[in-house]
């Protein structure tokens, strides 16, 4: 099957937004991630907040026996700041209702994508699992309050 050009759709949808860029975009990635999941998969029936929620919470066993979930980093919430499993720095929001400045540049979110999908999953994730996950990611808006 031909493969759509996802970078070139993706330029020319974000071309046209600016003011409210940070959601407005997340909105769009999710629209090209489904029309590429619907290209994959004609019985493909939308993103859904649940599935992304699962996903960004499911622990996986990694080859080194510890599991990890993007949760791990990013918190159980991601309209809250993460911290590194590993070397234990900040991590900026991830949610885009929070953090004006996730989902800004499509790039860094295709290259962030594959780049913790392949280290926690062992592969890039299908674009109807990155539409879930922004899908999710968008309906999260509140920081846990500080105790
Ligand atoms: C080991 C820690 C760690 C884990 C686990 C992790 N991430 Fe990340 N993630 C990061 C860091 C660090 C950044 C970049 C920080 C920044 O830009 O502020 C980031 C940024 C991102 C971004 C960039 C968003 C943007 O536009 O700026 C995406 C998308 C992302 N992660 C997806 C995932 C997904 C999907 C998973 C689970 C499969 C995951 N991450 C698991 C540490 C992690």
């Amino acid at each position: 099957m031909k493969k759509l050009n996802i970078t070139l759709v993706a330029l020319l949808a974000l071309a046209s937004v600016s003011a409210q860029a940070n959601v407005a975009n997340a909105e769009k990635l999710v629209s090209i991630y489904s029309a590429v999941a619907k290209h994959d998969n004609p019985d493909y029936a939308g993103p859904t907040a649940a599935e992304g929620k699962f996903f960004f919470n499911r622990k996986i066993k990694l080859g080194n026996g510890k599991e990890m979930a993007c949760a791990s980093c990013h918190t159980a919430n991601p309209a809250d700041e993460g911290k590194h499993a590993i070397t234990g720095k900040a991590i900026r929001p991830l949610s885009p209702v929070v953090n004006a400045k996730r989902f800004e540049d499509f790039d860094k979110v295709q290259e962030k994508f594959t780049q913790h999908c392949k280290d926690i999953i062992g592969s890039d994730c299908t674009a109807a699992e990155k539409a879930n996950y922004i899908t999710y990611l968008l309906t999260e808006k509140t920081p846990t309050a500080k105790k």
